[in-house]
């Protein structure tokens, strides 16, 4: 063990990754760590890994007595340097499982940069290993190839975003970080400070307001990969600290920003090799509602919504007429080739469409003679065979599923049942990329629980002028200029034509409840702003855990985040969040309220916590 390393260890000529044929015979140096180690009755052998690869290190015991018994020393993620000759293998003994199979580096050199206590878990262990165990020793998790490969494809990609903007004149502007509290979208992280012992800033859930008058501020074109704080429920594609690419464009159109982000897509598909269509497809929230029962449709398979309303509505099966009589719908999909599903399994979808608000799914299948149907429903549903099985093109051995409730329900426990299905039937083509843009969102939606419009995207969206004259009595039925764009049934990235005028954005922000007063007191800022010279303005923001996260086709967006929370917001290599002396807590007014009913003091509470119940 050296402590005193001489300068050329470290000095590589050439990463792990690299050797060939070509190299036999120079002298190199190549520092990393030993992935595995292998003793043959005196000759060592190692597989030495950087991030560029692998490339097997042999210690020969005539090339030196001292390094070999070094080399006998090593264990598994030993830091080492070695300086050595290349030696071609030659075609017969060549590994063509490695990168440099070809060669082998004959030691003539060891140097141990450091040792390493044995590691909690081996790289090729992550399937088994839990993932707070991973995401607690990132630094070991980091190591394996995948991970590696996954941050710097991230950077590839974000390299890429970068070029695109800039060869087209946007700026990259920092926003803050300590912001003021609005309330729009989820919650928010609050921070309190020592200065201001009456006030808390909040941590921005995206850049919003900041690039809007970024734009009144005449800087024209702006982008940021920017950091979003937002206090909501996880799940495999969400983190309470994410990363955005934002964007914002002044005089600009919905395809402005939509072919900015084409172009952006179109380089990072290609850092990736991956196509990117010519022109992306465009359909309406209405469309893709009614056809996918969902505003971020996967089109990456069939199994369309086929509305079946009118065929039914007098139908002697009452779960069906009665839907209709009560002013709701019924639907359903066909699942190709879904007769062998057992009486079991459709049994367990139909408490599966409870979870979703539905009071049951009913099925049947399509007979061999293709004019009928057997089982499930299927003596209630037989006199309208012939009509059903026209209007939905269903074939023998098909399975079809309906929903019979309020559209909302119906469309809802539809949508997510094709998904659902398709993924379980292995109906999905890995390698596909299905893209679309989907627009005219509605303006607002009602929250029945609370009593109001919400913005469906945020209340700084701008409506279209002939919905905002017509519906004036009926806001649900406007349309904003909102767009999202969507792939693999995952939304990436959304935005909006902006409102410009202090007069529009006040009359929206009553809409929603907010009146002159809360939002003078709220959004002075903005409206402020929005009374000097505001030019109209346009802009989006693309998830960019979730871009990495289809590109590389990952299942969660942990796996392309250095350093991600668990599904409670912990994390575990730093025990994030952790409690404070209580010295801090004074100097900034707060204290800690012990929860109801528990008698432990926060403190203790923390340390017992089972550290597993928070993995998604
Ligand atoms: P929005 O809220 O739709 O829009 O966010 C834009 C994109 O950010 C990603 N995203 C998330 N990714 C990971 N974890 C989360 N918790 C999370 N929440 C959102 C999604 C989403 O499409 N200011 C507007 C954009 C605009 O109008 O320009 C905004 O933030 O991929
Ligand atoms: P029931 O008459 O409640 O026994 O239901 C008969 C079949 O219809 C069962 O397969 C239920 O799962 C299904 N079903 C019940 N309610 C609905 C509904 N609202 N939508 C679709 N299927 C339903």
């Amino acid at each position: 063990m050296t402590t005193n390393i001489p300068n050329e260890a470290l000095k590589r000529t050439h990463t792990c990754g690299q050797l060939r044929a070509s190299d036999d015979a120079q002298t190199v140096t190549l520092c990393g760590w030993v992935q595995s180690y292998r003793d043959h009755g005196g000759v060592v052998f190692i597989d030495l890994r950087d991030r560029d690869g692998i490339t097997q290190v042999v210690f020969d015991p005539d090339a030196g007595e001292q390094q070999h018994s070094l080399a006998r020393h090593l264990r598994d993620e030993w830091v080492i340097s070695i300086t050595g000759v290349v030696r071609s293998r030659g075609e017969d003994r060549a590994n063509d499982k490695l990168g440099t199979g070809e060669i082998e580096v004959f030691s003539k050199n060891l140097i141990v940069l450091n040792r390493s206590e044995p590691v909690p878990f081996q790289l090729d262990e992550h399937h088994t290993t839990g993932e707070e165990n991973r995401l607690k020793y990132r630094y070991i998790d980091m190591r394996r190839p995948a991970m590696n490969n996954a941050l710097r494809m991230r950077h590839a990609i974000t390299k890429a975003m970068r070029d695109v903007l800039d060869a087209r004149g946007f700026v990259d502007v920092e926003t803050p970080m300590l912001c003021k509290s609005t309330p729009e979208g989820a919650r928010d992280f609050l921070v309190p400070s020592r200065m201001s012992r009456d006030g808390f800033y909040a941590l921005p859930q995206s850049p919003q307001l900041f690039k809007q008058i970024l734009m009144v501020g005449g800087i024209d074109r702006y982008y940021q990969i920017a950091r979003c704080f937002r206090d909501e429920d996880l799940r495999a594609d969400r983190q309470p600290e994410f990363t955005q690419l934002d964007i914002e464009m002044s005089f600009a159109t919905e395809q402005d920003v939509m072919d900015t982000t084409d172009e952006v897509l179109r380089k990072v598909t290609a850092a990736c090799d991956i196509d990117y269509p010519e022109t992306v497809a465009v359909m309406t929230y209405e469309e893709a509602m009614r056809r996918f029962g969902s505003d971020r449709p996967d089109l990456r398979f069939g199994m369309e919504l086929c509305d079946i309303s009118d065929l039914v509505a007098d139908s002697e099966f009452g779960v069906f007429s009665g839907a209709v009589k009560n002013g709701g719908t019924v639907q359903c999909i066909v699942v190709p080739g879904g007769a062998d599903m057992t009486r079991k399994e459709t049994d367990g979808l139909a408490d599966w469409s409870k979870g979703f608000g539905a009071k049951g799914l009913a099925v049947t299948k399509v007979a061999e003679s293709g004019d009928a149907f057997e089982t499930g429903i299927a003596k209630f549903i037989n006199p309208l065979a012939a009509s059903l099985i026209e209007r939905t093109g269903a074939k023998p051995g098909d399975l079809l599923a309906f929903g019979a409730d309020v559209m909302r329900v119906v469309r809802r426990v539809l949508g997510e049942l094709r998904c659902k299905l398709a993924r379980e039937r292995d109906m999905i083509d890995p390698a596909a990329f299905e893209w679309l843009w989907v627009t005219e969102f509605p303006m607002f939606e009602h929250d029945d629980e609370a009593g109001r419009h919400v913005a469906l995207h945020h209340p700084f969206t701008a409506p279209f002028a002939e919905d905002w004259d017509a519906y004036q009595a009926e806001p649900t039925k406007m349309r904003s200029r909102a767009y999202d764009i969507i792939c693999n049934g995952l939304e990436l990235g959304g935005g909006s034509i902006r409102i410009h005028t202090p007069e529009m954005q006040k009359a929206v922000f009553n809409f929603l409840s907010i009146s002159d007063e809360e939002a003078e007191e709220k959004f002075a800022f903005l409206l402020d702003a929005l009374k000097y010279g505001a030019p109209p303005h346009a802009g989006l923001a693309l998830g960019l855990d979730r871009v990495v996260m289809v590109m590389l086709n990952l299942p969660s967006i942990r796996d392309v985040i250095a350093f991600p929370k668990t599904q409670k917001g912990s994390c575990p290599m730093t025990a994030a969040p952790g409690i404070v002396d209580e010295e801090q807590l004074t100097e900034l007014s707060l204290q800690m309220i012990p929860e109801e009913g528990s008698k432990t003091a926060p403190a203790d509470k923390a340390e017992e916590a089972d550290p597993l119940a928070g993995m998604l």
